[in-house]
């Protein structure tokens, strides 16, 4: 297995943090990850290509960075079974299935980030989540040693959320996601700015919908070191939803089939003032305010304090805690609200 000591992590997160991690090990098959010891494993991060991740001080922990490749397609008379190994960049893989003509994840197309990180936080955008087209995921148990299968209803998948992000975090890796896209396809196309497609899109037509909607809404990372959505859109009471809406009746809002009510973070921030707002060469986008754009190579500890600002902006006027959907790793490890000092 490759191993690099005292390595920079700058070019391998979308905000462009300037990180060293003491050693990066990169499995390259499954039977590298039976090289990695429990112990070294049991205290690193596991990276994929490190669009949701904010390493908040320079020093990082142990990186493992699998670079498993690979994609597997067999078919029935009713499904495309595609079996994907966890490096395969997401757009390429998703760009790969509509030219086949294996259709579903065109909704999900220009996602930054690898196949691997696709069922953590379980993405989703316009309307699909990858769980809808998730039938198995493979992944390494570090303390067993060995790979076990969780079908979709056992990867517990909801709103940016799954069991590989909450009760397995940091105790394995995914090494194959096995998806199942259905012959008999149904577009999705009910989301703001798809409804203006005729009612026969394609797929290739939808996804080259979803690309043009993203290139104008959301900074490319390239240009504008950004991680996508900073934080998760809150979900609220219909309680709390009604005295809100009192105040502001323009504002947006998602009923979610429980009852519960889905509010956009980023109308929130925007109406909070903090639109385009920077601060330590870290700011609040122009365009799209739940993004938080890395302007000028700060260090991680900034993008923290930063992401505090805004928490305690929103609170204030809306009484709503902005939970983070980026992971906030410190030198010794995942945080969950990030403002511990680094005692190396
Ligand atoms: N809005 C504002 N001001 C802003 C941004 C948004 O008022 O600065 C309003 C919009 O006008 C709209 C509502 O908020 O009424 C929702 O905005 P948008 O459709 O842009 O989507 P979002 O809720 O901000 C979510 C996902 C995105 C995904 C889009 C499209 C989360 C945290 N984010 O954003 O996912 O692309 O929907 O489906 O759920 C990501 O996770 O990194 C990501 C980009």
């Amino acid at each position: 297995m490759k191993i690099h000591v005292n390595f920079p992590l700058q070019s391998l997160n979308s905000l462009n943090v300037p990180a060293t991690t003491a050693e990066i090990l990169l499995p390259a098959s499954v039977n590298e990850l039976f090289d990695l010891t429990r112990e070294k494993s049991a205290k690193s991060y596991i990276l994929g290509e490190g669009t949701n991740t904010l390493f908040c001080d320079v020093k990082a922990p142990t990186i493992i960075k699998p670079s498993l490749l690979g994609i597997e397609v067999t078919e029935n008379d009713q499904y495309f079974s595609i079996s994907v190994a966890c490096a395969e960049n997401w757009h390429n893989f998703v760009e790969f299935a509509i030219n086949q003509g294996m259709y579903g994840l065109e909704n999900l197309a220009l996602i930054p980030g690898s196949v691997g990180a696709a069922p953590v936080q379980n993405i989703g955008a316009y309307g699909v989540e990858v769980g809808d087209f998730i039938d198995r995921v493979t992944w390494f148990d570090f303390a067993k040693q060995k790979l076990v299968d969780f079908t979709k209803a056992e990867c517990h998948f909801g709103y940016r959320s799954s069991i590989f992000k909450q009760k397995l975090s940091g105790k394995g890796i995914i090494t194959h996601v096995h998806f199942l896209l259905p012959k008999a396809w149904q577009r999705v196309v009910s989301y703001q700015g798809l409804n203006e497609l005729r009612s026969s899109a394609t797929a290739p037509e939808i996804m080259a919908k979803v690309i043009q909607l993203r290139q104008t809404k959301l900074p490319d990372p390239k240009h504008l070191p950004n991680a996508g959505s900073f934080f998760k859109n809150p979900i609220v009471s219909e309680n709390t939803f009604n005295d809100l809406q009192q105040q502001h009746k323009t504002m947006p809002f998602y009923r979610q089939a429980n009852g519960s009510i889905k509010l956009a973070a980023g109308w929130l921030i925007e109406q909070s003032g903090l639109k385009g707002v920077r601060q330590g060469g870290v700011g609040v986008h122009d365009n799209q305010a739940l993004v938080i754009v890395n302007y000028e190579s700060s260090q991680g500890k900034n993008i923290v304090a930063f992401a505090h600002l805004i928490q305690e902006t929103v609170l204030k006027k809306f009484n709503i805690h902005l939970v983070p959907e980026v992971r906030f790793i410190a030198c010794d490890g995942e945080i969950g609200h990030a403002n511990k000092e680094c005692q190396q």
